[in-house]
């Protein structure tokens, strides 16, 4: 097992595999987008599948392929399946925003993805095309119905955004009455590629709670796996479960198992640092596994203990907002 410098596991990486988004969500990125990668900036999928292996064989157990949007990157299915098939590697999973994902879900089921992330923040058409400035809804909720349909655990991330979709806190949590998905309701975060003013957190974890439990007050609360992002709840009778992630008013820095790759290959060891060091440079460089794993295991040897003051102070100075898209989540 790999053990950084506070002694905590890493054992999940988050590969993002493009910047590029199909969607517009205003709490991510403008309406123009953003200054997209070239591609001979991006790593290939050569490249990604060897950092891959490399990380496998340190001990890294779970990967989740992320963006921008996963499905918008040109045959994407030719990376998955090859990461699916590392030995070592127990969980390959997905986050997705679902737009495209729907005719690609018999293959994930085929190559072993069992668990989807689908963000979906309103169970309304019209406040889906203010919040995300696609008309696409019909596209996501076909995508999660195919994940369903092929017994696939499907998690829908839901931003709670004031004055936007709190009145799809209820509707969403309704969902979980009838379908076997996790809600998980997440704080707004600052990534949002200047595409629009972040003026506060509005609505934290127990605001959100407090809304859910005035209408049901039986909400129990269950155990959270370990490493969970979110508190986990569930409504009696209802077949799936609800979930808040205090992405911004708490920190899951204590027992932070995760690393992150952006699309150009800068290896983030929090998700407040702006990349350690590039590993698609080292590939180009012609460095060798045992090198990579060494300057690798270093790396992981001087990760922060608590990324999120030091963010808060960067962001209050340069009042930089970067993207969750470039980020990967
Ligand atoms: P699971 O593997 O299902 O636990 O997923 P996850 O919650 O790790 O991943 P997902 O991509 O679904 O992200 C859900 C939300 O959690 C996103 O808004 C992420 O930005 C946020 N999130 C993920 N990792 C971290 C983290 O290390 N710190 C903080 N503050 N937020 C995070
Ligand atoms: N705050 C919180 N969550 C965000 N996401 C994207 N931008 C933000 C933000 N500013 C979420 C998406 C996706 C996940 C990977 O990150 O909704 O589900
Ligand atoms: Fe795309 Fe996800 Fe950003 Fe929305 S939050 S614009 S779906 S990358």
């Amino acid at each position: 097992m790999l053990f950084d410098n506070h002694g905590r596991p890493i054992t999940y990486l988050r590969l993002a595999v493009t910047d590029k988004c199909n969607l517009r969500c205003f709490y991510c990125m403008p309406e123009e987008g953003l200054d997209w990668l070239s591609r001979a900036e991006l790593m290939s999928y050569e490249e990604m599948l060897r950092v891959c292996r490399v990380m496998v064989n340190m001990g890294i157990g779970k990967i989740r392929i992320t963006g921008g949007e996963p499905f918008v990157r040109k045959d994407i299915m030719q990376l998955l399946t090859a990461i699916a098939g590392l030995d070592g590697l127990n969980e390959l999973n997905i986050t997705t925003n679902g737009v495209l994902t729907a005719p690609y879900v018999p293959e994930l089921k085929k190559i072993g993805v069992r668990s989807v992330n689908l963000s979906l923040d309103t169970l309304d058409a019209n406040r889906f095309f203010t919040i995300t400035r696609r008309d696409e809804f019909s596209n996501v909720i076909a995508a999660m119905e195919a994940m369903l349909h092929h017994d696939m655990e499907v998690k829908i991330n839901a931003v709670v955004m004031d004055g936007k979709n709190t009145q799809d806190i209820l509707p969403l949590v309704e969902l979980t009455k009838n379908l076997p998905v996790s809600v998980r309701f997440i704080e707004e975060m600052p990534f949002n590629g200047d595409g629009h003013v972040y003026d506060g957190l509005h609505w934290d974890y127990v605001r959100i709670l407090d809304e859910i439990k005035a209408k049901y007050p039986q909400i129990k609360k269950l155990d959270d796996p370990a490493n969970s992002t979110a508190y986990n709840y569930h409504i009696p009778g209802h077949k799936g479960s609800i979930g808040i992630i205090a992405a911004y008013s708490r920190t899951f820095c204590g027992t932070c198992n995760r690393i992150r790759i952006t699309p150009q290959g800068q290896l983030k060891t929090c998700l407040y640092d702006d990349g350690v060091l590039n590993v698609r440079d080292l590939l180009r460089a012609g460095t060798e596994d045992d090198k990579l794993q060494n300057i690798l295991r270093d790396a992981f040897k001087h990760r922060p203990k608590d990324g999120r003051e030091a963010e808060r102070a960067r962001i209050a100075k340069t009042g930089i907002h970067e993207s969750m898209a470039t980020i990967g989540g």
